[in-house]
């Protein structure tokens, strides 16, 4: 078998990375994740989520990448656990799920960069969301998306998901900052920053059981964990730097751009009068293109926005498709650029389904929020914490000057607080899903 590749720099994994972590996430889901569950309060819980409960899960998917040098699927085997390889299936085919969905939304955001143009959504937005999230037109954008993701896919890690993410990490934030700027100019944006800086402890304290899994689900989703991504990218380190450093650097970097995006999307809501977090999906392309329509130059401003979007979303949609990519890059002798043609097309017509409806949409989130991606973090951390443990302290230290019992002390997380939070969140999830599928049903019957 040829030589396994690698990335060229480390700044260049660590990019990457943010680019699989920064993504719909941060900018579309994030503001509206923080409107829907109490603002300020809920930001407070899930800095705590992502600092306590992501970083520590982060690192387990470090340490496996990195001493297997494989996919997720084969890294388990290759640390001498055969059976531990279904957390590797689980999470590939979540990825395989996730990114299903994910390319049609992906499709959405290149539609709304045309229509701000255009002002196509100047007249309705509503109406004009109805016309483009359903329906063939849908599906051609979806098709879009995902050829340009297998374009990017089929260069390889250093050639393209490198390169590439070094270009649009940066337009990200650079974008961004300005729009958050503009922002500050805004009258009447005073109130969006209030809401979302100054939690109310009262809200905080009434509302934990609903805030929680909210905040848990939305700190795994923003850092690309649970679907073998981040053990992915790390299996291609093939170097000695020092994980924890290169994990805070990610960890802190994609906070900070869902930070800067809260501060470009509640000033422009609450200076229209708008309240942000009501209805589902949709409500953050209806209300902030309604927001778009009615500002001045909001045909640029619109522009900009949505090719912020553009640039997250492709740069974690490569990471998902890489995750499947790997595996069988690893395993057969096909040409990469065959297998990600071959894999983007398969999931494509996954995704088929949910561009024909919202709530087709909504189901398929559904699924990977409240049970793919908690479960698959969970055996993940039962991994690490109690299956390989003196291998996985030993790999975290490699290439940094951390001292024995710090790493032991993170094991410490990863065997006890982490999963509990993990636990927790899965349950709530499961209950959130069952009630779900009751009403689905009820609304059958
Ligand atoms: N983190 C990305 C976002 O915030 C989505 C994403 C990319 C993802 N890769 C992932 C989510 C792997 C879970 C697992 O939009």
């Amino acid at each position: 078998m040829s030589q396994r590749e690698t990335w060229a720099t480390r700044v260049g994994f660590i990019l990457a990375a943010v680019g699989s972590a920064v993504g719909l996430g941060n900018v579309w889901q994030f503001p509206f994740q923080t409107g829907a569950n109490g603002g300020a309060a809920f930001i407070v819980v899930y800095l705590l989520a992502v600092f306590l409960i992501g970083f520590p899960a982060m690192l387990a998917e470090f340490v496996i990448g990195r001493r297997a040098e494989r996919n997720p699927i084969d890294a388990f085997a290759r640390l001498g656990h055969r059976n531990w390889r279904v957390v590797g299936i689980l999470g590939t085919l979540s990825a395989f799920w996730i990114l299903a969905f994910y390319s049609v939304v992906g499709g959405w955001v290149i539609r709304y960069i045309i229509g701000s143009v255009r002002g196509a959504y100047f007249s309705g937005s509503e109406a004009y969301f109805g016309a483009v999230s359903a329906g063939p037109e849908a599906v051609a954008f979806h098709a879009l998306f995902m050829a340009i993701t297998v374009g990017i896919v089929a260069f390889g890690i250093a050639g393209g998901i490198e390169r590439s993410t070094k270009l649009m990490v940066p337009s990200i934030v650079l974008l961004l900052g300005g729009l958050a700027i503009w922002a500050t100019t805004l009258d009447g944006g005073g109130a969006g920053y209030a809401y979302y800086l100054s939690p109310d402890v009262d809200t905080l304290v009434s509302n934990i059981g609903s805030i929680l899994p909210a905040a848990v689900g939305q700190a795994f989703f923003t850092l690309s964990l649970g679907m073998g991504a981040m053990i992915t990218y790390a299996s291609y380190l093939g170097r000695d730097d020092s994980l924890p450093i290169d994990g805070a650097t990610i960890v802190v970097l994609n906070t900070f751009v869902g930070l800067l995006a809260g501060l470009v999307v509640f000033p422009i809501l609450f200076s229209l009068g708008i309240e942000p977090g009501s209805g589902g999906l949709g409500a953050a392309f209806i209300t902030l293109a309604g927001a778009f329509a009615q500002l001045p130059a909001g045909r640029l401003l619109g522009a900009v926005f949505f090719i912020v979007l553009l640039l997250a979303a492709l740069s974690s949609a490569i990471s998902l498709l890489e995750v499947v990519t790997s595996y069988l890059a690893d395993n057969t002798s096909y040409s990469r650029p065959a297998l990600a043609t071959a894999l983007g097309g398969a999931i494509f017509a996954l995704g088929i389904p949910s561009a024909f409806g919202l709530s087709i949409l909504a189901w398929y989130n559904a699924i990977a929020y409240n049970l793919l991606l908690p479960l698959s973090v969970l055996t993940l951390l039962v991994f690490v914490g109690w299956v390989d443990t003196g291998d996985a302290v030993a790999e975290l230290r490699r290439g940094t000057g951390l001292s024995e019992s710090g790493a032991v002390a993170w094991l410490w997380f990863v065997r006890t607080i982490v999963p509990l939070g993990v636990l927790v969140t899965l349950l709530l999830g499961l209950q959130t899903l069952a009630v779900d599928a009751g009403l689905l049903a009820e609304a059958i019957v």
